[in-house]
């Protein structure tokens, strides 16, 4: 039995997703929402999630019999709050719904309660107004939470190492990766990176210099094949750091440094092309079935994620 009473505040689609991770591995959680349709739907989802997993042969029969047995859906906060010592926010990106939420859940929630939000936007550190703000953190997870391992562990300026490392403990005995952030700093990793890469392949198409194509198939054919296996730093300690620092020194001074709009971004969104929602983004996707496509994206990752497995362990 585990020590660990989670609450899951949102049941939408990041909600429903980190209480199967949690159940899955026989941890008692809660699903609470503000609105209780969207526990019915939850519910449904679960299953139909778990299904779709157990073809994948990412979860057993057990762990599927977990998220039935140890997760409940509760409409009421008060009773929800009673006796959990963790709580995860995974309401709307809205700061006034965020503050409301942690408002309610600190007059609710024992003092050492550990507080999490699954925030991609929003200082919660400014935003959250709760007593013992060293137990505040941010865990980030990714979508869908069960099949990505990554979560970003952000620390605000008050929160203990000490609640940092419980969690992380608890994360990774989930089968978790978390990587730490020791304060808030906007995108977390992540994001920024992404940031950083697409501002770059942005600037070169609107250039006229390559195409999104040939970007996709630099990127696929070289860092993508390595980074799940080797990061950039890694890289460079292969290559040597002499070479790589004067190579550097030639393409920083030329590199894109916009600091006010996403030049692709902005050209796409006049042409109403916003991607996989209306069927059209840099890349056509006209009469594909959206949820299909999904799927066979997850299929995708969670091959990946197997074929890492086995070179991180070859037996
Ligand atoms: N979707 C993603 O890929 C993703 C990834 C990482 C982080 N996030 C973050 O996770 C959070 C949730 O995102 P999502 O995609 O699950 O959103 P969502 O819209 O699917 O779900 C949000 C849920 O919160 C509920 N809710 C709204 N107000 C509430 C309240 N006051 N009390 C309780 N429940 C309330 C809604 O009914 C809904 O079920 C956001 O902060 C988002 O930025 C999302």
């Amino acid at each position: 039995m585990s020590d660990w009473n989670v609450l899951m505040v949102g049941a939408g689609t990041m909600g429903r997703g980190i209480a199967e991770v949690f159940a899955a591995k026989g941890i008692e959680i809660t699903l609470y929402d503000a609105f209780p349709e969207q526990l019915k739907k939850a519910k449904e989802m679960i299953q139909a999630d778990m299904k779709y997993y157990e073809q994948e042969h990412i979860v057993s029969p057990e762990e599927v019999k977990n998220t039935e047995k140890f997760i409940s859906y509760e409409e009421n906060l008060d009773k929800a709050c009673s006796k959990i010592n963790l709580v995860i926010e995974a309401v709307f990106e809205d700061k006034d719904i965020k503050r409301d939420t942690f408002n309610k859940l600190d007059s609710l929630c024992a003092p050492d309660c550990i507080f999490c939000s699954n925030t991609s936007a929003s200082n919660i550190f400014e935003i959250a107004q709760i007593r013992n703000p060293e137990r505040l953190l941010i865990t980030h997870f990714f979508n869908p939470p069960y099949v990505m391992p990554l979560i970003e562990l952000v620390m605000g300026p008050k929160t203990s190492t000490a609640v940092v490392e419980k969690v992380k403990d608890l994360l990774t005995s989930l089968g978790k990766e978390p990587a730490v952030i020791k304060r808030y700093i906007p995108g977390f990793i992540v994001n920024r990176l992404d940031n950083v890469l697409c501002r770059e392949i942005g600037y070169m198409i609107t250039q006229g210099w390559t195409t999104a194509e040939d970007v996709e198939r630099a990127i696929r054919y070289t860092s993508g094949t390595r980074y799940s296996f080797e990061g950039p730093l890694s890289l460079h300690d292969v290559v040597g750091w002499d070479l790589t620092t004067t190579v550097s020194k030639n393409i920083y001074q030329t590199l894109c440094n916009d600091t006010d709009c996403d030049r692709l971004g902005t050209e796409l969104i006049k042409e109403g092309r916003l991607g996989i929602k209306t069927q059209k983004g840099c890349y056509d996707y006209k009469g594909i079935n959206t949820q299909e496509f999904m799927n066979k994206r997850s299929h995708k990752i969670i091959k990946m994620l197997k074929a890492i497995r086995t070179l991180d362990d070859p037996e």
